[in-house]
């Protein structure tokens, strides 16, 4: 058995923040007991983990991860993903589809699952909603389902036809899944990954305005309240978007939005001093997006925090901005940057904050995961609130394209326990 004596257990869902010792037995908490139980049952060949003056909570949730495989695994691969979610206190991750091929087909989406069964973390796997990301014909949502698709997407190519969203959104709301949109109409956008205005006008790209963004999230959300389709906004950045979304779930309860690290943690300046590194679709915007995005999360407009951790090789940033792709990885930062920007600044309590990266997450996709309970699977994370370190330049990930390094942040993961196993310490153990 693997004891965690003396943690602060905060468990959103059940509203616990209380110091107790939890015991572990295989995959299963098989015990809460108050201080001093681990010393009084534990027995000889037990492991201790002791967790005086750290925070146990439950393994984190991130509903917007790209591993890149298959296609692209210079970038990333599966298993260098999932140790970067280890590292990051990640006990489930949801790949997006955007890989090469596409997970359109039942062959990409069954290699897939296959190779998420022997990772430290659960790996779980969106399909495309449509064939090719090509935003005209659906997939096979049906037998995608069966295969264990958990939700579909297009994320990375926002979808043009209304008529198709909504043939998406009745088939979605039938099968029970959810839908997570991107959106950016590209009608709209100079270029992408860079917000339009003084900043892109001084690295010479056209940029993507707000209003690009605004548009299709006030369609979909129509489109949702319509068709009671359960749907999620993905990595919301601009501060009307975000009242957009505040006004049509006061109309229907199926609308659900995320906010990335990047987006509550930084402005459209960031790429004047990190250049290609904070390049990213939505762009980083201005001051004002920022604290609308933190207004959101604090009244629960915004309802998770993911990282659309999105990997790239070096040679791919270091290229001119018109040409480097878009995206940054943060799966091994999140935690930090958000008791570093929301609990310590007092925007949002830490129960709250990790509500968005635990509970909420887990309803969205109907995970048996996201809270601690007797009886319930032991994934955990344990970690320091208080701790300060400084963002380095080598990760679990395969990829470095951070724009946080150099930064020093407060929070740090020290364990993270997934199925009962532990995946990951900061130290020796
Ligand atoms: O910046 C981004 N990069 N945004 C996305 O939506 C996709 C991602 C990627 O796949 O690189
Ligand atoms: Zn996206």
């Amino acid at each position: 058995m693997l004891w965690i004596k003396n943690g602060r257990l905060v468990d959103p869902k059940s509203q616990t923040d209380r110091v107790c010792d939890i015991c572990i037995e295989r995959d299963r908490i098989a015990g809460i007991f108050s201080p001093g139980g681990a010393d009084q049952k534990h027995r000889e060949e037990d492991r201790m983990i002791d967790a005086q003056g750290l925070v146990v909570a439950p393994g984190m949730i991130d509903v917007h991860v790209h591993f890149r495989e298959p296609g692209f695994t210079y970038k990333e691969d599966i298993e260098t993903g999932a140790a970067a979610a280890a590292a990051g206190g990640y006990t489930t991750v949801i790949c997006m589809a955007n890989t090469k091929p596409v997970v359109d087909n039942e062959e990409t989406l069954s290699y897939l699952r296959e190779r998420a069964k022997d990772m430290p973390v659960h790996v779980l796997n969106t399909a495309a909603i449509t064939k090719g990301f090509k935003g005209e014909e659906l997939t096979d949502m049906i037998g995608l389902k069966a295969l264990g698709a958990v939700g579909f997407t297009d994320d990375g190519v926002p979808i043009k036809d209304t008529a198709i969203v909504m043939e998406a959104m009745k088939m979605a709301k039938a099968l029970n899944v959810p839908l997570s949109f991107h959106e950016e109409d590209p009608a709209l956008i100079g270029s992408f990954g860079v917000n339009q205005g003084p900043v892109s006008a001084a690295v010479g790209v056209e940029g993507a305005p707000a209003v690009a963004e605004d548009v299709l999230v006030a369609r979909d959300c129509a489109l949702a309240l319509s068709t009671g389709a359960e749907i999620d906004i993905q990595h919301i950045s601009s501060g009307t978007s975000v009242a957009i979304v505040r006004a049509m779930k006061a109309l229907g309860k199926n609308i659900h939005a995320e906010a990335t690290p990047q987006h509550f943690s930084l402005t459209e300046e960031a790429v004047l001093e990190k250049g290609t590194l904070a390049r990213v679709n939505p762009p980083l915007r201005t001051e004002a997006d920022r604290l609308a995005i933190i207004e959101g999360l604090k009244d629960d407009t915004i309802d998770y925090i993911a990282t659309d951790h999105a990997p790239h090789s070096r040679e791919e940033k270091e290229k001119d901005m018109k040409s480097a792709p878009s995206g940054m990885i943060g799966l091994e930062t999140a935690l930090a940057l958000g008791i570093t920007h929301l609990v310590k600044p007092g925007h949002l309590s830490l129960s709250h904050f990790l509500e968005k990266l635990t509970v909420n997450p887990a309803a969205l996709y109907h995970l048996d995961a996201g809270h601690v309970a007797v009886g319930g699977k032991a994934d955990l994370v344990i970690f320091s609130e208080d701790e300060t370190w400084t963002v380095g330049e080598s990760f679990k990930s395969k990829a470095s394209n951070s724009p946080f390094i150099g930064d020093t942040l407060q929070g740090k993961v020290k364990f993270t326990i997934c199925d009962g196993k532990i995946v990951y310490s900061d130290g020796k153990f």
